[in-house]
C-alpha cells in the first residue's frame, strides 16, 4: 500500500496557534466538530462559512478507518475548496482527536493533518509525558499543533469505557504543560462523552420530571487558568443531548433511554473563559439519526438516500449555526 506524504499547508489547512490565540483573547470557543462522512462534512462547512467561524474538522481513529486516509485528504481539500466557493475562505483545521500512539499521530501528520490530539490520559502520569513529548516534537519540526489531555472523562473514550471522571488536577496540569510544551490541554471538569452523561441518580429533577445534571467544576477551570494563564483549554465531551432529537429518536423506532447532556449555558460560560475549544461529535450523530428515522418514518416509499441524507445535512448545518451563534461565540470571527 502506497500513501502519499503531504504537508496540510499544500491543502490550504491551518494549525490551531493563531486561531486558539484569538479565541483566548476575544472570550469564545472554536468549534472542534467530528465527522465521518460526506454530509456530516458539508454541513460543517456550510455553517461555519455562513456563520463566518473558524473551525477544527476532527477525525477519530475510528473516522479515519472507516472513511479511509486517501479519501481523507481529499475531503479537508474539498472542505477548504467549498468554503472558498462560498466566498468565505474561514481558516480550517484538520485534527486527529483522541490519537493513542506516536505512530499514528505521525501517520496523521505526514497525511494533511494540521493537529493532532495525543491522549495519553489514561497512561500512568511520566508515560503520558514522555509520548506526549515525542508526538509534540515530530509535530513541531512540521509546523503542526499538539493538543494532550490530563484528567479521565467519564463515557467511552476511543473504545475505553470509564465509569467515573478523574478531575483533572491544576497542579499537574501546570507540570504537564511546563514539561511537554503541548499546544493545548484537554481537561476533565465533569464533561464525558456520548449521550448518557450522568446516570439520573447524579441529576436533580424539576416538577415537569426534567432531568438537571450537576454543574461543571467551574472551580477547577478556574485554578488551571490562574496557572497557566496563557494555556488554550480544550472540553471534550460538550454535547448537549439536545432533547428535542433524543424525542424524534424515540418518537420513530428508536430507543434512547436517560440521555442527558451538558447544558448549553455552561457551554456559553466556559467558552468566555480559557476554554478555546468545544467539542461536539454526538449532538451532530444525534441530529442526524434523529432527521433520518422521522423522514424515512414519514415518507416509507422514498428510498433514494439524497432524500433522507439531504435533510439531515439540512437540519445539522443549522444545529452547527446555531451552536456557533449562541453557545461557542465563535460566529464572526474567522477574520479577526
Ligand atoms: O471522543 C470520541 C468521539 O466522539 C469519536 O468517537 O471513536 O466513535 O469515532 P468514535
Ligand atoms: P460528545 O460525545 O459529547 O459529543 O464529545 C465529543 C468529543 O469529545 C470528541 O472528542
Ligand atoms: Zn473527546
Amino acid at each position: 500500500m502506497t500513501v502519499r506524504m503531504i504537508s496540510y499547508k499544500q491543502l490550504g489547512l491551518a494549525n490551531t496557534r493563531d486561531m486558539y490565540k484569538k479565541a483566548l483573547k476575544g472570550g469564545y470557543a472554536i468549534p472542534g466538530y467530528n465527522f465521518n462522512n460526506m454530509e456530516q462534512l458539508q454541513a460543517i462547512i456550510r455553517a461555519c462559512a455562513e456563520t463566518e467561524s473558524p473551525v477544527v474538522l476532527q477525525l477519530s481513529k475510528g473516522a479515519r478507518e472507516y472513511a479511509n486516509q486517501t479519501m481523507l485528504r481529499h475531503m479537508a481539500e474539498g472542505a477548504v475548496g467549498y468554503a472558498k466557493e462560498l466566498g468565505k475562505e474561514i481558516p480550517i483545521c484538520l485534527h486527529l482527536d483522541h490519537g493513542n500512539s506516536l505512530e499514528f499521530a505521525k501517520s496523521c501528520i505526514d497525511t494533511g493533518f494540521s493537529s493532532v490530539m495525543f491522549d495519553g490520559s489514561a497512561l500512568p502520569y511520566e508515560e503520558n509525558i514522555a509520548i506526549s513529548r515525542k508526538v509534540i516534537e515530530y509535530a513541531h519540526d512540521r509546523d503542526v499543533t499538539v493538543e494532550c489531555e490530563l484528567g479521565i472523562l467519564a463515557g467511552i473514550e476511543e473504545s475505553v469505557l470509564a465509569d467515573k471522571s478523574t478531575y483533572t488536577n491544576p497542579e499537574e496540569a501546570a507540570d504537564f504543560s511546563t514539561r511537554t510544551g503541548c499546544d493545548s490541554l484537554a481537561i476533565s471538569i465533569g464533561t464525558s462523552h456520548g449521550a448518557n452523561k450522568f446516570k439520573p441518580e447524579q441529576c436533580t429533577r424539576t416538577e415537569t420530571g426534567i432531568l438537571i445534571p450537576p454543574p461543571l467544576r467551574f472551580d477547577i477551570l478556574e485554578m488551571v487558568q490562574e496557572l497557566l494563564p496563557e494555556m488554550p483549554i480544550v472540553l471534550h465531551g460538550a454535547s448537549s443531548v439536545i432533547p428535542e432529537y433524543v424525542r424524534m429518536i424515540n418518537e420513530n423506532g428508536g430507543n434512547l433511554e436517560d440521555a442527558i447532556g451538558i447544558p448549553e449555558d455552561q457551554l456559553r460560560k466556559a467558552a468566555r473563559m480559557n476554554v478555546c475549544k468545544i467539542n461536539i461529535d454526538s449532538d451532530g450523530r444525534l441530529a442526524m439519526t434523529a432527521i433520518i428515522r422521522r423522514t424515512l418514518a414519514e415518507k416509507p416509499s422514498i428510498f433514494d438516500p439524497r432524500q433522507y441524507l439531504g435533510q439531515a445535512r439540512d437540519e445539522l448545518a443549522r444545529m452547527y449555526a446555531r451552536k456557533n451563534r449562541e453557545v461557542l461565540g465563535s460566529a464572526g470571527h474567522a477574520f479577526d
